[in-house]
């Protein structure tokens, strides 16, 4: 049996890197791509058809793959970018030179066939926070993911008072998918009788002049964060996060939220802000 019907000739030319080798589910289904996007030299986002029987929580990660030249099956975890409620499955994701999968994936075209295997999971979800009045959604670069997908969910609207989403990220053009995102939640259906206003964007850029500049945990340590995005300190009786970028960034914002007195949470035992890693390569 072969392979080669997952993607096109001209993908499957692409050369690999050595990965495990590993054997498919029989439960596990190839799912076809509507469309691609490239947002920049290295970051794109595309759309999977969804299977009817897929379900997942807003937030949740799933593992996506292909088969290569050699069979071998690749597979990385990706956060869904969409919400629960909608027919495609939205991921955003960086594009490594020479990286097994994405080096592949950011040449897919609409047509082609991916690998979607069928347990989502993760704990950027409600489940895993306790209620609050507060829902602080903290991204780097490809971390903001996951909320673009939780940000079109109504729960976060009708559970908490004020929504704060910060997109830490190198220069502007990094930041043209989440703003996608921000303005796709104005036309949502779902969310036509909801307070979507209570949502603050704060934008913050690290390698170019902006009207927020700096890394938001540095803006967070010297109180600049809250003067400029006009709120108070973090209050741990009734703020929540979540947090979602690379492992040192994760690391500061557990440590600065632990020193705000938040505890953190899982699904088993629901705290007051829950990590995830944003998942590259
Ligand atoms: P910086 O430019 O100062 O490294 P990357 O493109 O490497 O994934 O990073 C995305 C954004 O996250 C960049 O703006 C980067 O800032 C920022 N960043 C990286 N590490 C941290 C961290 N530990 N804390 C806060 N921001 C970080």
């Amino acid at each position: 049996m072969t392979f080669c019907f997952y993607f096109r000739k001209e993908i499957m030319k692409t050369s690999l890197k050595s990965v495990a080798k590993s054997n498919l589910d029989p439960s596990d289904e190839t799912v076809e791509v509507i469309s691609i996007t490239h947002w920049t030299d290295s970051l794109f986002s595309f759309q999977l058809k969804r299977p009817k029987s897929f379900r997942f929580k807003s937030g949740e990660f799933v593992l996506i793959g292909l088969r290569d030249t050699t069979e071998t099956l690749i597979l990385r975890a990706y956060s869904i970018a969409s919400p629960s409620w909608d027919d495609a499955l939205l991921f955003y994701s960086i594009s490594v030179k020479d990286g097994p999968l994405t080096s592949i994936l950011s040449k897919i075209n609409p047509g082609d066939r991916v690998i979607l295997k069928r347990k989502p999971t993760g704990t950027l979800v409600l489940d895993a926070l306790r209620r609050g009045k507060r829902l602080f959604l903290f991204a780097t670069g490809t971390g903001i993911a996951p909320f673009a997908s939780i940000i079109r969910d109504p729960m976060i609207y009708e559970n908490f008072d004020h929504i704060i989403l910060t997109h830490t990220c190198r220069m502007k053009r990094d930041l043209a998918f989440g703003e996608l995102v921000l303005e796709l939640r104005k036309k949502d259906i779902l969310l036509r009788d909801l307070d979507i206003k209570k949502l603050k964007y704060f934008p913050t850029l690290t390698r170019e002049k902006f009207v927020n500049t700096g890394r938001i945990t540095s803006l967070i340590s010297s109180g600049q964060f809250f003067r400029d995005a006009g709120i108070g300190d973090f209050s741990y009786a009734t703020d929540k996060a979540m947090v979602c970028g690379s492992m040192e960034f994760n690391k500061e914002m557990a440590s600065i939220l632990k020193g705000k007195g938040m505890k953190e949470g899982s699904i088993s035992s629901p705290g007051d802000f829950v990590l995830e890693r944003a998942f590259v390569g």
